[in-house]
């Protein structure tokens, strides 16, 4: 499986998104990570519908969306008609598992599905034949720039084993001494935020996210 970045936008100066999308395409990234909290699913409130809409206009780039928020399954379809090209809720959220992964598909987006560090990895299971991707969060959702909990990894392995061909991401403290950890358990999608907005040479550093540190400078 090919590693796929996706770039967190919560790392990026908001003031320059548009530039900052612009040139992800140049750091050979393909994915936009957009983070929506409500400040009662996690304890912080970042972007909205009108900014995934505003983007959307911008840019061609995948849009996936990780909805850190109390009742996913309400806004499914408002985040579909923004441009979300992936929607991905949490398992711990308030609404009905089953119901949001079949609202996310009749919109014919992909659905993804989150859990939270102190979440077993057996309680995703029984929605994995719903889901296009399972988001194994490294870090408890809310806020960028945080360590990468070690003790996460091995629901990455633990998944990867069980489930050869499922897409696993993994986001939150990821860089590049942990991408090569997460990769290493089975995880082929790598959020990154902070790492990546903050390198002196993103275009390297989204190479050594991806394993490939011998790719050419880009001009
Ligand atoms: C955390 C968010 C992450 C965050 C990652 O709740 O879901 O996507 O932006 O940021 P870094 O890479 O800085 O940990
Ligand atoms: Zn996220």
């Amino acid at each position: 499986m090919n590693t796929i970045v996706s770039a967190s936008i919560l790392g990026a100066d908001i003031c320059h998104l548009g530039e900052a999308l612009d040139k992800l395409r140049t750091w050979q990234i393909d994915m936009v990570h957009f983070d929506v909290m409500d400040g009662v699913f996690v304890p912080n409130i970042s972007f909205g519908i009108p900014m995934l809409s505003a983007i959307r206009r911008h840019t061609k780039l995948f849009l996936d969306v990780h909805l850190m928020i109390t009742d996913p399954l309400r806004y499914v379809s408002a985040f579909a008609k923004a441009g979300a090209d992936r929607i991905t809720f949490h398992l711990e959220s308030s609404s009905d598992p089953r119901a949001t992964l079949e609202a996310i598909r009749q919109t014919g987006r992909q659905a993804g599905i989150a859990i939270k560090p102190g979440t077993p990895v057996e309680d995703v299971i029984p929605y994995l034949s719903l889901a296009d991707m399972v988001l194994v969060m490294t870090v408890e959702p809310g806020f960028g720039g945080q360590s990468y909990l070690p003790d996460t990894t091995e629901k990455v392995r633990q998944l990867r084993r069980d489930y050869p061909k499922l897409c696993i991401q993994v986001d939150g403290g990821i860089n590049d001494q942990t991408a090569p950890i997460a990769r290493q358990a089975g995880a082929n999608e790598l959020v990154t935020g902070s790492y990546l907005f903050q390198a002196a040479d993103p275009f390297r550093a989204a190479a050594l996210l991806r394993g490939d540190d011998s790719s050419p400078q880009a001009g």
